[in-house]
């Protein structure tokens, strides 16, 4: 907690360099919106952040209150005329000795930087500082340069500077995160005028009208890499890269193994015990969490997912909102989906689909299966091109299978039924009725035998019509041999 500081988070810019019309603050980086980022970590500082808002605003707000607590204030700017603008619409709101800015588009940014700017802003009783960063390629051209002369500093946008200077002298370039008294801001925001080539009121001319008045101003350098703003995808694509590779290198920290980190898609709110092995092309987003000594196959995706520990998820295997128990071997190719239940050591395999179903301990579905709407108990065996037929085209109903019930391949289960415990059905069946414990349900047609009927369908017109035969045949062979 810093008693005296509060914060202005700028989010009301409209995103033109994205070309998609919508907010880039609600682009995610790591399955988290770009705005979720300085704002969680100034509340995880304790620092009451203030909110300026304008295009997709309801969007945003929308994003925040999902996310973060309701102590979450909101300035509104019409019409987006800048940084400087964007800050002079919270006049009102400001109300503790010193203000902190940042720009919303940073999502690497961290709690040190923030912690040396303000020690050293108040250690020096500073009117105003920033934070910087050196980076010497002159095709950086998004940011702003720190041009610093005997007797004066500055900020001047990259697209204000020649090309000849951005090569030669500035490598200091604005990171976008600011210290400021409230007097300073009361006393001079309302000076800065849009005298620039987009016309805009920058922010950024708050250090320059402080050094012509002769007021102190500090700076605190970070590595460039901490404080990249994302302007465009490929910033957000490179600031992406580095924020996985942070996740990732925490979870090798932790004894995770990576075959190939590199093709591996990780959110930020994944979770994954030591021991378990992540294969290439894996995705895990949207809050899974995968526990100790499993095995995550080669291009599987798994969403909202809880995997308990030495489950093995084979090879191109998808799993959304499900929970899959110790021990359970899924895939590969398999989908199991909307709240699905599997229990410990329970195999589903080769192209077999589990919606809104719980199978047992020990079951097994072992191929090319559909099982929707389905209560399995325990020890059941499933087998191979087995459906549910659990909707009628108006309503969905449930099949259940009691435990040790062996359901032969190629079953057709018309919901609702129940096979009950210990039950068997034939092969090829179709179960429209329930099973009672221990019976065997046949549902299919007999099969006869018709004695030396097959030389009949081989030669269907007759054995007179054989010389007739063979002149086709001969006219057919020529033709072959000609072509
Ligand atoms: C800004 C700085 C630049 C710095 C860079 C760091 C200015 C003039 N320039 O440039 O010196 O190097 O950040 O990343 O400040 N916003 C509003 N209202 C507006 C315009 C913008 O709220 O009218 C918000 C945006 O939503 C964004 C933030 O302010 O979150 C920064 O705006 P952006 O357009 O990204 O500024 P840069 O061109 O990156
Ligand atoms: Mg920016």
């Amino acid at each position: 907690m810093i008693p005296k500081l509060q914060a202005i988070v700028l989010a009301a810019g409209s995103s033109s360099r994205f070309k998609t019309g919508r907010t880039k603050l609600l682009e995610k980086i790591c399955g988290q919106e770009l705005i979720l980022y300085p704002v969680k970590l100034l509340e995880a500082m304790n620092i009451p952040p203030t909110l300026v808002v304008g295009h997709q605003k309801e969007e945003i707000k929308t994003t925040i209150a999902q996310n973060c607590s309701d102590s979450i204030i909101y300035a509104t700017q019409e019409e987006p005329r800048g940084t400087g603008d964007a800050l002079r619409c919270t006049k009102h709101l400001w109300y503790k000795e010193h203000i902190l800015i940042m720009n919303g588009d940073m999502p690497l940014v961290n709690q040190t930087t923030i912690e040396l700017l303000y020690k050293k802003h108040i250690d020096s009783n500073a009117s105003l500082s920033f934070v910087t960063a050196y980076n010497a390629d002159p095709s950086l051209n998004g940011y702003g340069r720190v041009i610093q002369t005997a007797d004066q500093i500055q900020i001047v946008e990259a697209r204000d500077l020649q090309q000849t200077q951005l090569e030669q002298e500035y490598c200091y370039i604005n990171a976008g995160i600011y210290i400021a008294t409230r007097s300073f801001l009361e006393n001079h925001i309302e000076t800065i005028e849009p005298k620039n080539n987009a016309k805009e009121f920058y922010l950024t001319d708050l250090v320059k009208i402080a050094s012509s008045l002769h007021h102190t101003i500090t700076t605190v350098s970070a590595p460039f890499d901490q404080i990249r703003g994302i302007n465009t995808f490929q910033e957000l694509w490179a600031a992406e890269q580095i924020k996985r590779a942070e996740l990732i290198n925490y979870w090798m920290d932790h004894g995770v193994r990576f075959s190939t980190p590199h093709s591996v898609h990780l959110d930020l709110d994944v979770s994954i015990g030591s021991g378990t092995f992540i294969a290439s092309g894996v995705h895990l987003v949207r809050g899974t969490r995968i526990g100790k000594n499993c095995r995550i196959g080669e291009f599987s995706s798994l969403e909202d997912a809880t995997i308990d520990d030495y489950a093995q998820i084979q090879a191109h295997t998808l799993i959304t909102q499900s929970h899959i128990g110790k021990r359970a071997i899924i895939g590969p190719f398999a989908h199991v989906h909307n709240n699905s239940s599997i229990m410990d050591e329970a195999v589903i395999g080769n192209f077999v689909e589990v919606k809104r179903s719980t199978i047992g301990i020990h079951s097994k579905a072992k191929h090319l299966t559909y099982l929707g709407d389905a209560i399995v108990g325990n020890q059941a065996s499933i087998g191979a091109g087995t459906i549910t037929c659990n909707y009628n085209g108006l309503t969905k109903h449930t099949t259940t299978i009691g435990d040790r019930a062996f359901v032969g391949s190629n079953n057709t289960l018309v919901a609702p039924v129940t096979i009950e415990q210990n039950a068997f059905t034939a092969a090829g069946s179709v179960i429209t009725d329930d099973v009672p414990e221990d019976a065997l349900a046949i549902s299919r047609s007999r099969q006869v035998n018709k004695k030396n009927y097959a030389p009949k369908l081989r030669n269907p017109l007759g054995l007179e019509s054989q010389a007739f035969l063979a002149a086709i045949k001969a006219e057919s062979d020529s033709s072959v041999e000609e072509s």
